[in-house]
């Protein structure tokens, strides 16, 4: 059988304990494929991840290859295929007195985890790696991470299919129409409260799901601050950030990347701009992909009309900003990203 390399940060959190038996279980890769995993947890939390590993092992998966733990990011990051970045800090915990509000607040916390990260992957891991960052804020970590990373064969993205997930939930219930009769949904800029759901773009029968919805005030005001706020009600709701949708959303990125996409429609990813739709080169963005022939690549030549664009110019400068905020972190030699 042939064999797929996956490395996961964060594994004894709470994402990876959805997401870890779901890499192995033959649903992500294929059912002829091993899975072998490369498990990376801070020191403190080895003891934990221990137990996550019985449980894989319990699962019994006939997928699952070998399975190592440990702190040492250049171990893991030795001829991995995939690095899926989930481990860093959550919104809503409260550091030095002071309540994590945005997860742009996370910037300073967790934008140090990915110098390190990127440098192993892009030293030691395979010259086609993927690598989804999940930990938040994704885009800008991303970043972060592909600089140092210096390696530009391999293919960094920052998840918003929760995202576009979420934006589809949302279609889904108010037109009356099943999930997967729902194609073309694009998650523009940033994994952060000015990201924007393009229901221009995204149809239903071929036709744009604005029309369809015909309801401008309800897509402004309800839907819009919804999907991007909807990290929020969940933290709210729950206590914790969405975990069990997070790995899914994960595991939809990965067979995204993996598959070939069909005809007529795309998926939603941040990878770095090429300059498409006039967004800096380099920027981590969320931008509408497709798979050909194994390759990701940006779909070209939507229609944005002046309320689009305004959005999208206000995600790009918020990750502008961003990219301002941790240039120390960006590795110099791609200091022009
Ligand atoms: P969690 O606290 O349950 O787990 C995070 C794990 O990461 C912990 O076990 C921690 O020990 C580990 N970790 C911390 N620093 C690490 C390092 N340097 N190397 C390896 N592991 C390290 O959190 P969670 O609920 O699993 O969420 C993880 C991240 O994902 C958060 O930043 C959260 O905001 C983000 N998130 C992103 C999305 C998205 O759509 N992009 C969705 C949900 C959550
Ligand atoms: C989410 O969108 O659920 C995550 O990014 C967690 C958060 O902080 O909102």
């Amino acid at each position: 059988m042939k064999e797929k390399n996956v490395l996961v940060t964060g594994a004894a959190g709470q994402i990876s304990y959805s997401l870890l038996p779901r890499l192995i279980s033959g649903e992500t890769f294929g059912p002829n494929r091993k899975v072998n995993l490369k498990l990376v947890e801070i020191p403190p939390v080895l003891d934990k991840l221990q137990g996550t590993v019985l449980e894989l092992e319990d699962c019994g998966f006939s997928n699952c290859g070998s399975i190592i733990s440990t702190s040492e990011i250049n171990e893991a990051a030795e001829d991995c295929d995939w690095a899926l970045l989930v481990g860093s800090i959550p919104r809503g915990i409260t550091i030095n007195g002071k309540k994590i509000e945005e997860r742009g607040d996370l910037l300073h916390v967790n934008g140090g985890i990915f110098t390190d990260q990127g440098n192993a992957i892009g030293t030691k891991g395979k010259e086609d790696a993927k690598i989804l960052v999940v930990g938040n804020p994704a885009n800008t970590n991303a970043l972060i991470g592909k600089s140092n990373s210096n390696n530009n064969s391999q293919l960094w993205m920052a998840m918003t299919a929760l995202d576009a997930n979420r934006a589809k939930a949302q279609i889904s219930i108010k037109t009356n129409r099943p999930i997967e009769d729902i194609k073309r949904m694009t998650i523009w800029g940033n994994h952060s409260p000015t990201m924007y759901p393009d229901l221009d773009n995204a149809s239903i029968d071929g036709k744009s799901v604005s029309e369809i919805i015909n309801d401008s005030n309800w897509i402004e005001n309800d839907f819009l601050v919804r999907v991007q706020q909807r990290g929020k009600e969940i933290i709210d709701a729950r206590g914790a950030s969405s975990a069990a949708s997070a790995a899914n959303a994960a595991i939809d990125t990965v067979k995204n990347v993996e598959n070939d996409t069909k005809e007529g429609t795309w998926f939603s990813a941040a990878v770095a701009s090429d300059g498409s739709y006039g967004i800096p080169e380099g920027l981590i963005f969320g931008y509408p992909l497709r798979t050909e022939n194994g390759k990701v690549e940006i779909v070209q030549d939507l229609e944005l009309n002046d309320y689009a664009r305004a959005k999208i110019e206000i995600t790009t400068n918020e990750l502008l900003e961003e990219k301002e905020e941790v240039k120390d972190l960006i590795a110099l030699s791609l200091i022009h990203i």
